[in-house]
């Protein structure tokens, strides 16, 4: 079952970081306007990075109340290469001076990540404020890819996964429950690869990025077929 979403957003390729750091930066200040602290929930991969340095640059926010949670997470140390948090850490917390007490790591580098999953559900608000999300080529989100059970994950709010096809394959993740419950809903995926998986999202096939509701998708030109 697809949920409802609005009409992607479609820009230029050479604006689309600097689209979509206004557009976050737009729904951090609204939810600040509402709510002493935010909760602010970021994915890796390889799109975000210059999003967040562009969000990063821009003024007038208050990052002192927000509070970093993620999306999803390699079962690495943080400072591997592949960990999302070291993404987060290099190219938006330490950028904007974000405390060690403001970031919420998914801990993936301990042995029991079943216990990890579910000490990070402990600990995650019962609404997130704004999440960011990417797609990938397979329609995947988070680290929630197709045809895979976690899916149909109703009680858990934080999921480990063993066979993720994206390497590597040990994750950690927020499952749909959780991203359902989200306050704001924001995702960006672009190049050519996605334009198969954005098609067949909009053609109503329930691909993981489809069963997210209420995302505001952003495209660059090739990703939406154009
Ligand atoms: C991860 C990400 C993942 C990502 C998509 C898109 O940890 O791998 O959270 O869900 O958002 O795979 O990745 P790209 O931005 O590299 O296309």
């Amino acid at each position: 079952m697809s949920a409802a979403l609005p009409a992607p957003l479609v820009v230029e390729k050479e604006r689309l970081a600097d689209e979509a750091a206004a557009w976050l930066h737009r729904a951090l200040l609204e939810a600040l306007a509402r709510r002493e602290r935010v909760s602010f929930a970021l994915s890796g991969g390889s799109t975000p990075g210059p999003i967040h340095r562009r969000l990063a640059a821009l003024p007038g926010l208050d990052w002192g109340r927000v509070d970093f949670y993620f999306v999803d997470e390699r079962c690495v140390p943080p400072d591997h290469p592949d960990s999302n948090y070291r993404l987060v850490k290099e190219t938006l917390l330490d950028l904007v001076g974000a405390g060690s007490t403001q970031a919420f790591r998914m801990e993936g580098e301990r042995q029991d990540v079943e216990a990890a999953a579910s000490d990070y559900a402990a600990r995650l608000p019962p609404a997130l404020d704004v999440v960011f999300l990417g797609m990938g080529p397979d329609g995947h989100t988070a680290s929630l890819f197709p045809g895979h059970p976690l899916l149909f994950e109703r009680v858990r709010r934080v999921a480990a996964v063993h066979d993720s096809p994206k390497p590597p394959p040990h994750r950690l993740t927020l499952t749909l429950p959780t991203l359902e419950a989200a306050r704001v809903l924001f995702g960006v995926t672009m190049g050519e690869n996605k334009a198969d998986a954005v098609r067949r999202v909009w053609a109503g096939e329930a691909l993981p990025a489809a069963r997210v509701p209420r995302v505001q998708w952003m495209l660059d030109r090739a990703a939406a077929g154009q």
